[in-house]
């Protein structure tokens, strides 16, 4: 799919998209329609707002797309697989590359090269679609995008699914992050990157340079762009390279009409500008946050835009946070199953793990382990506390493999069964999600790992375990024999 338009085509043939005619506001109604939508069993159907109406009370030239990615089937449409699990298989197989013995087994290895060297971005030359209209200066006017205010005590309106584009200064390595923009006037942003995210430490970089930084905020485009956008991949890998192994295909780039970076080539709208390291930062909140609470107004760097550029006729795609589940569970969740593979390479007793909706992702992780020797579950927590941005996570349960930690329900209930809250809980300290409001501090607090596992003689366990409660095969099978008469 190389394309929203065709992204929301598919949606239509699978019978998940829903098209409202009606007019309705980007102030709060469009929120509060999307919430309740969200909310219905499996996250409910794609909606695709045809009129949505302006602060001003005119009427929007273009169409706001919301819940595109928002449940299982869609979120794996738009990476292109049946089941996100495909993904990870396909990184499980290119980490467990073992060179074969002769040349014609190494032979065999190329076809496996030439699908990686397939998947960088390439900068086209010719008109690239997302800048076939092309606003600069005094043309530029963000109040004619539908850009939503989701809460009734939002700071503003937000850009809440975009791309945002920043360059290592250091280093040339192209970043981009999904993070919420805010709308301050008809040229003025403020950019919502958190003190961990790659972008945040870009910027930083700049400043400490006192250099004026380039930053391009993408929307739309393929699917797969954006989901990466928000995957939590570390700073030397470009999310865009990371989209065409997901896409298997290349991502088309353009070179920016205003600055030094290079966009999806296939985006509906790219907004360029840049934020200038000398300047005062900018008032940004509050937001109704996908803790379910209010994030407070907090400063960050104003963006200064020099060119909003378009495809003729685009789409404008956003989401909504709050309560969950909300559409981000979705995102979160091919994050979840796209990157064990990445996790087990370091962890390898890893067998699966959860972030149940309710968590919030960083605020519970579920992971079950193959334990083989006392201490396991610590050294797993301590190694889950020390990846990436893993060690943002609050609490950690660990328990042992025939656990399905996809089911929480299943996760607690022996979770809670095996474990001495004494013995079995343990504090450590660490940084802290920036959206995390009960903290010490901000950014910086206490983490709990419990120690779900089965336990060993040496961890001070002697009593004997119990066993779990299972019906005999026999017994099934007879059962089986009789089920359909019984009318149950
Ligand atoms: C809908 C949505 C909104 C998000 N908003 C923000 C945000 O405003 N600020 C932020 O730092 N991260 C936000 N995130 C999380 C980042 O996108 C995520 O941590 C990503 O890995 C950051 O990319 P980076 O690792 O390249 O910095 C959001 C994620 C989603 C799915």
């Amino acid at each position: 799919m190389n394309s929203l338009a065709e992204f929301i085509a598919a949606i239509d043939r699978m019978g998940e998209l829903r098209r409202i005619a009606a007019p309705v506001r980007v102030d709060l109604e469009l929120c509060e329609i999307a919430d309740r939508v969200m909310k219905m069993a499996d996250g409910g159907p794609a909606l695709l707002f045809e009129n949505p109406v302006l602060p001003d009370g005119s009427r929007s030239q273009y169409p706001v797309a919301i819940n595109l990615f928002g449940s299982m089937r869609r979120m794996a449409l738009s990476l292109g697989v049946h089941a996100l699990d495909e993904h990870a298989a396909r990184i499980t197989e290119l980490l467990n590359v073992q060179v074969p013995e002769g040349i014609l087994g190494k032979l065999s290895l190329l076809p496996k090269l030439f699908e990686v060297a397939k998947f960088p971005p390439r900068v086209s030359s010719g008109l690239a679609p997302c800048q076939e209209i092309v606003q600069r200066g005094d043309e530029i006017d963000l109040r004619t995008l539908p850009i939503i205010t989701c809460w009734p005590k939002d700071g503003g309106p937000y850009i809440t699914l975009p791309m945002v584009i920043s360059k290592d200064p250091k280093r040339g390595i192209r970043n981009v992050g999904m993070y919420r923009v805010q709308y301050l006037g008809p040229r003025s942003l403020a950019m919502h990157w958190q003190r961990h995210k790659v972008g945040a430490a870009h910027w930083r970089e700049m400043s400490e340079r006192g250099e004026v930084m380039p930053v391009c905020i993408a929307l739309g485009g393929d699917p797969a762009s954006i989901y990466s956008a928000s995957a939590p991949l570390p700073p030397n890998i470009d999310e865009f390279l990371f989209a065409g192994f997901l896409r298997r295909e290349p991502v088309r780039l353009a070179k920016a009409v205003t600055c030094d970076l290079e966009v999806p080539a296939e985006a509906d709208f790219v907004i360029e500008g840049y934020i200038d390291p000398r300047e005062p930062l900018v008032t940004e909140g509050p937001f109704g946050d996908h803790t379910g609470f209010y994030s407070e107004a907090d400063l960050y760097p104003q963006v200064h835009v020099t060119a909003l550029t378009m495809r003729r006729e685009p789409i404008y795609p956003t989401t909504i946070v709050g309560k969950p589940p909300m559409e981000d569970y979705y995102l979160g969740h091919a994050t979840e199953r796209i990157f064990l593979p990445l996790l087990k390479l370091t962890i390898p007793e890893i067998v699966d793990y959860h972030m149940p909706a309710e968590g919030i992702f960083h605020n519970l992780v579920f992971v079950s382990i193959d334990k083989q020797y006392p201490g396991q579950a610590y050294k797993v927590m301590n190694a889950l506390w020390g990846q990436g941005l893993m060690s943002l996570a609050k609490v950690l349960v660990i328990v042992d493999k025939d656990v399905n930690v996809q089911n929480p329900q299943e996760a607690w209930w022996v979770a809670l069964n095996n474990i001495d809250p004494q013995r079995d809980a343990r504090f450590t300290m660490g940084p802290i999600d920036v959206l995390d409001h009960s903290s010490r501090a901000f950014t910086y607090g206490s983490k709990m790992g419990l120690d779900a596992t089965r336990k060993f003689p040496e961890e001070g366990f002697t009593r004997n375990w119990p066993e779990l409660i299972e019906m005999d095969q026999k017994t099934r099978e007879r059962v089986n024999g009789m089920w359909k008469g019984l009318g149950l």
